[in-house]
Formats: structure tokens, sequence, C-alpha cells
């Protein structure tokens, strides 16, 4: 029997993503926002991903204009780090999706100290887009320090013959948009004291400013990794469909009870 969308929205389906995308229809979904297993850094019960399946998977059922955000680190291994995460990133890219941005989230503390190189304290967050993204909604949270005073010269851009063309002064807004490196509390941060009955949960305020970003109200946001299910409680709270696919039983039952039962609302963003 063929599926249609509906058989998927706001639901946790128990299963590996390689299969179970295969039923959901082509052009289909608005965002995905995941974060894959990488390099064996936490062992989630032996389960293993076939990466490039679900990676074609992800392209076909990304509708035109669609975003992809893909969060990953690397493992050092032997002393090496593996860069499956720019592997993976080409990947995407020779499978005809563009990649539109290269962001970065940066935690506001580390898990391993490091004794011979820097502390490592950041992911990638590879924004892939299919075709021209048709959704931006930037967030405009930074707070400008020359608030109210205009420009002091005329603001210029460059055009294609190498001339520019003048766009006159400015006054500058209280916020400016986001930068793309975003900081802050990573899950356990934002859940001290608090058990977390996943081991790599990326934090609510990451899920949530994502979706704000590429999506608009009653869109539909996969997570063909949904461990805990961070992705549908963001969803949840901004009014966004969900679909979450999750190999592991028990964190299929996880994420479905940590949505049913999550309340919180966002916080207002200065969106202007
Ligand atoms: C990094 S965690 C995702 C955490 C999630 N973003 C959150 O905030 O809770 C990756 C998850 O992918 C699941 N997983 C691994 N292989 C999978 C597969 N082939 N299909 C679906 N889920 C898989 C793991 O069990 C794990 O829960």
């Amino acid at each position: 029997m063929k599926c249609v969308l509906d058989d998927f929205l706001d639901k946790v389906i128990c299963g590996d993503s390689a299969e179970v995308l295969k039923n959901i229809p082509d052009n289909s979904v608005d965002f995905i926002l995941t974060s894959p297993p990488y390099d064996n850094l936490r062992s989630y019960k032996g389960f293993v991903f076939d990466f490039e399946t679900i990676a074609k998977e992800l392209q076909r059922v990304l509708k035109n204009g669609g975003v992809l955000v893909w969060i990953v680190g690397d493992a050092t291994i032997n002393g090496s780090e593996t860069l499956s995460s720019f592997r993976q990133a080409l990947f995407f890219q020779s499978i005809g999706l563009n990649c539109h941005d290269t962001m970065i989230y940066q935690k506001n503390n580390f898990s391993n100290p490091s004794q011979t190189r820097y502390h490592q304290i950041f992911e990638y967050m590879f924004v892939f887009s299919k075709g021209k993204p048709k959704t931006f909604n930037p967030i405009k949270d930074r707070k400008n320090i020359y608030v109210g005073y205009s420009t002091l010269g005329e603001n210029t851009t460059r055009k294609a013959d190498g001339g520019f063309s003048k766009n006159g002064k400015r006054t500058i807004q209280e916020y400016g948009m986001r930068y793309n490196i975003w900081k802050g509390n990573t899950a356990g941060q934002e859940n001290m004291c608090k058990h977390i009955a996943h081991p790599a949960q990326f934090p609510l305020w990451l899920a949530r400013d994502n979706i704000i970003s590429w999506t608009n109200e009653n869109d539909v946001v996969l997570d063909p990794f949904m461990g805990g299910g961070t992705t549908g409680c963001a969803c949840k709270e901004l009014g966004r469909h969900f679909i979450g696919i999750e190999i592991e039983p028990t964190y299929c039952q996880l994420s479905t009870e940590r949505i049913q039962n999550h309340k919180c609302c966002a916080p207002e963003l200065p969106l202007k």
C-alpha cells in the first residue's frame, strides 16, 4: 500500500532510516534537522547506519527549496581526526544539494579536556538546500552597540561590472542578524541537575533556532535520527509538524513520551 505524508506526521517511527525513509513521498518535507551518529563516538547499542542510502533518501524526500541541517563532529582515531563530516558534506553535494552555509555550533563547555591541543568545543552545522532556500527567517538578536546612529559613509554594493551602486545611509537598528557561529549551552547545561536519558542530545535552543530560521508554521520537519526527541519538542513549541525516525526501541519510547509531556514555550526572540 502506498503511504501518504499524513501517515508519518507527529510520530516517532521506530526503525532504520534507510528503510523507513523509502516510504515517505518524494518532495514532501520542508526541512530536515538532524545529528547523525558519528564515528562511533558514542555507542548506540551497536547500531550502524548506512550513510549513503540515507543521504540519497533525504535528498529525495526534501521539497525543492527545502533545507537540511546536518549537525556533526569528528572522532579522533589513532591521533587523527576522521574528517567523516567533510566526506559526508561532499557526498551531499555530489547528489545535488547545495552547500548553502557551513555553520558552527559552539558549545559553552567541552566534554574531553585535551592535553596536546586546544579544547574541542564545536560541531559543524552544514546547511544544505535543494535549490535556493524557500524560507529564511533570520534571527536578529545580536545587539548593536551603535543603535540609533546612522552609518557614516554611503552604503555600497559592488556590481558585476566592478562598479558600485549606492544604497544611501542607514540608521542602525537595535538588533542585527546573528552570525553563522551559534554559541550556547549544551543539552547537559540546559538541563542542569536533571537526568538526560539519551547520551547525545542536542540542546533545545539549537533545534528551535534552526526551525525558526528555515521553516514557517505548519511546515513539516524530519529528523531521521530522533534520539531523545529534541526536534519534536521544538516543533511542538513552534507549531510545526515533525516526523521522527529512531532505530533503538527504548529511544523511540523515550522521545515519544518526552514530546507528549513537553510543555515549555519558546522564549520571545527579537525577530525583526
Ligand atoms: C546523535 S543521536 C540524535 C540525538 C537527537 N538529536 C536528540 O537531540 O536527542 C543519533 C541517534 O540516531 C539513532 N540511530 C542510529 N542509527 C540509526 C538508523 N539507521 N536509523 C535511525 N536512527 C538511528 C541512534 O540510536 C541515536 O539515538
